[in-house]
């Protein structure tokens, strides 16, 4: 697509990107075009800096997770390496089913090699021999381009019992997800793994400790792997440089819904949301941005000054999320799309759990009420809302009852939903 005027549209192979470099430029079935575009040079950097000397660079870069909670990489690894019982694990999760969220997909499509590649490092950071690849049940590309990616790392020597030649051995078995959006929460997709019912657990203690199969594991998402190549590459130093302070390196951003080009973008943490809206072609009218994705919140379009950065979100009391930027305009009105959150989480909910078993529920049932009567909220309701939102927000077990209620408690607070 053309960039609007005076705006630069990343395109493939554009030097600037960082994460995407390799991804419409590459052929993602060929080792030999991904060692030609630099593939395999973090690695062998890894094996030079030794596994302790990696988990400092990922510190040192300010690494945090890209699934949505943005805890501390290297923190994570090291906290995973120190366990002294093994054996140790490393669970990718790809089962990235936050709606509005597709990064990882374009990531595992188009340069399935760093992926294998990343994993091999952070594996050999941890201390695991054996990795698992969650992958979304429903990103069927996905699934073969990372299978005839491992199966050709493995003949060519990538994977294996000697990795590179180096004595690191080091493997990596696929599992798909059937579906469930629960299964992207990491004890849940552990649970899903060893052939257990799909339900979290309570944490702590957390993975690092005792994950799959009680041991130690370090789970990380697609994107946030992917990152330790050009921290490897460039160096912590350089890569932090990238971003803000507190946001350092490069982002993936999933726009989606009333823009011109919706798609995935890839811009340094600290653009602005208005400035990504409008790459992505803002909307008119704009009437609300969707951030973090059902889990996240709505912000108003005299908003668009805030920084995309997870403490610049936070500042303004919403939440960057899993890099979901869902725009709308007046299509839809804002009661059918708050209804249809709820009922997202109501299906989705495990039902473990009391409160958010009977508070999705009876969200749900609220949101229908008040729709019925177009739109305009009786203060029972309102006040049924909150009630139900905060017990789910206090006593639920994991992220998805803890989160249900944000977007609707969002859109009611900020852009005055359901006001007469
Ligand atoms: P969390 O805050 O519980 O944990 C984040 C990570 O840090 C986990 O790996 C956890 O094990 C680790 N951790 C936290 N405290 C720790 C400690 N003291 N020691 C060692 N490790 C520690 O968050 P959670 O539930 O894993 O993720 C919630 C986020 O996931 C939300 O922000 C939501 O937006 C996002 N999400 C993303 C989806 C996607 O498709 N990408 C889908 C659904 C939710
Ligand atoms: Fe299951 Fe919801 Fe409880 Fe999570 S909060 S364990 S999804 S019932």
């Amino acid at each position: 697509p053309q960039a609007p005027e005076g705006l630069e549209l990343p395109q493939a192979g554009d030097p600037g990107l960082v994460l995407l470099r390799r991804v419409g430029v590459v052929d993602p079935s060929s080792l030999d075009d991904y060692r030609a575009h630099g593939g395999c040079a973090a690695l062998r950097r890894a094996f030079a800096l030794g596994p302790a000397g990696v988990i400092r660079e990922v510190t040192d870069a300010g690494l945090v997770g890209r699934g949505g909670a943005a805890f501390p990489t290297g923190r994570k690894w090291q906290a995973t390496a120190a366990q002294p019982d093994g054996p140790h694990y490393l669970v990718c999760n790809a089962d990235e089913s936050e709606p509005g969220t597709f990064k990882d997909r374009v990531v595992m499509e188009g340069d399935p090699y760093a992926l294998v590649e990343a994993m091999t490092i952070a594996a050999y950071a941890t201390g695991a021999h054996h990795g698992y690849l969650y992958l979304r049940g429903e990103y069927p590309r996905a699934l073969a381009r990372m299978t005839h990616a491992v199966e050709q790392a493995r003949a060519r020597g990538l994977l294996g019992d000697d990795v590179l030649g180096q004595g690191f051995a080091f493997d990596i078995e696929i599992r798909r997800g059937a579906g469930a959006y629960i299964c992207g929460e990491e004890t849940a997709l552990f649970n899903s793994i060893e052939g257990y019912r799909g339900e979290p657990r309570s944490k702590p203690p957390f993975p690092v400790e005792k994950g799959l199969f009680g041991k130690p594991t370090a789970a990380n998402n697609v994107e946030t792997l992917v990152n330790v190549l050009p921290i490897l590459t460039l160096g912590s130093e350089a890569y932090a440089a990238i971003g803000t302070g507190r946001s350092t390196g490069p982002k993936l951003f999933c726009v989606s819904g009333a823009v011109a080009r919706p798609g995935v973008y890839e811009l340094p943490f600290g653009a602005t949301l208005g400035e990504l809206l409008a790459l992505a072609g803002t909307p008119n009218p704009l009437r609300a941005i969707l951030l973090g994705g059902a889990a996240g919140g709505f912000v108003r379009p005299d908003e668009l000054d805030i920084p995309l950065t997870f403490e610049g979100t936070r500042e303004a009391g919403t939440t960057l999320g899993s890099g979901v930027v869902m725009a709308f305009d007046d299509a839809l009105p804002l009661p059918r799309i708050l209804l249809r959150i709820a009922q997202f989480f109501r299906e989705e909910s495990c039902g473990q759990c009391v409160p958010c078993r009977v508070g999705t529920v009876r969200q749900q049932e609220a949101l229908h009420r008040i729709a019925e009567k177009r739109g305009i909220a009786a203060e029972d309701d309102i006040a049924l809302l909150r009630e139900v939102g905060r017990a789910m927000k206090d006593a639920s077990i994991c992220g998805l009852g803890q989160t249900a209620w944000n977007a609707i408690e969002s859109a009611i607070d900020r852009l005055g939903a359901y006001a007469s």
